[in-house]
């Protein structure tokens, strides 16, 4: 990918600036749901480390979609920009070309709201930017499943033995098209691991459908990882926590041996390198689309 990025760089370096390096340089705006949660961030540094290695030239801006936690975290003195600030602060620094990349796992209802900031936004301040890119999702093709099911195998390792299963917490939306996509990238999960499963906390693949699938299998043991970003308050409270209603307490509680992946997808290099792949020049949005 930035073979990509640097050859759009240099067409563009080439055709309006003549070497005016500073003056054309693209810029990043990474847009997350958003956290409160101080230790959730270490994935969002991790990211963040990513991509400046990936894109070195590039300043990175941060925007997060959630205005509680916008406001949350702007109470607590960390404030943190939305879209239309992260653009601005973009082009206050000089970048003429942006990739805006979505840190959400699948297209569904946040990714279209960023969608649809990013431009009005765009026709708000016509000629501001000479191209915005928008980078989607972790999950838009088999084959981005195929390596989502291989990086977050990997991540247990061998700490997982035979005959253990693995529960993905993914957020879901129940009457929206992102379960689609994650039904889509459990069966993807399913043939590379049969004891490896997906259910959601907000989606319409529930709990209780997940423990009858696990029931129809002798398992003892249950490791659960969330399948989001951040581990932040889903996988704090809804999986892992101490009340009764959390996935944990609820397999304990049907048997099994419970054990934690205290970690987000983001904070998983292959996870990480699979988001720097979507962002590439295309779909500018900024420009009308180009019929063959
Ligand atoms: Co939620």
């Amino acid at each position: 990918m930035r073979f990509f990025f640097t050859i759009a760089f240099v067409i563009f370096c080439s055709a309006s600036c003549a070497g005016a390096f500073s003056a054309v340089k693209p810029g990043i705006l990474l847009v997350a749901f958003g956290t409160s949660v101080p230790e959730a961030q270490r994935a969002y540094a991790r990211i963040e480390k990513a991509y400046n290695d990936a894109f070195p030239e590039a300043p990175i801006v941060w925007s997060f979609t959630s205005q509680k936690i916008r406001k949350k975290l702007a109470r607590a003195g960390k404030p943190v920009l939305s879209i239309g600030e992260g653009l601005a602060a973009l082009a206050k620094k000089g970048c003429k070309t942006v990739f805006v990349q979505s840190l959400h796992i699948v297209a569904g209802e946040e990714f279209a709201e960023l969608a649809r900031s990013v431009l009005l936004n765009v026709n708000r301040h016509p000629g501001r930017f000479e191209a915005v890119y928008l980078g989607r999702p972790l999950l838009e093709s088999r084959d981005d499943a195929k390596k989502l099911a291989a990086a977050i195998l990997k991540e247990l390792g061998p700490r997982r033995k035979p005959g253990e299963a693995v529960v993905f917490m993914a957020h879901g939306q129940e009457k929206g098209r992102g379960d689609l996509i994650l039904e889509g990238a459990r069966d993807v999960l399913k043939h590379q691991d049969s004891l490896a499963f997906v259910a959601t906390v907000e989606g319409s693949r529930s709990f209780d459908e997940l423990l009858s699938e696990l029931k129809s299998h002798i398992i003892k043991k249950v490791w659960l990882m969330p399948l989001m970003v951040v581990y932040g308050d889903h996988a704090r409270n809804d999986l892992s926590g101490k009340e009764e209603d959390s996935w944990a307490s609820r397999l304990k509680k049907a048997g099994y041996e419970v054990e934690m992946n205290e970690k987000g997808l983001g904070e998983l290099e292959d996870i990480v390198q699979l988001f720097i792949s979507h962002t590439a020049p295309v779909d500018d949005l900024t420009k009308e689309p180009k019929k063959p």
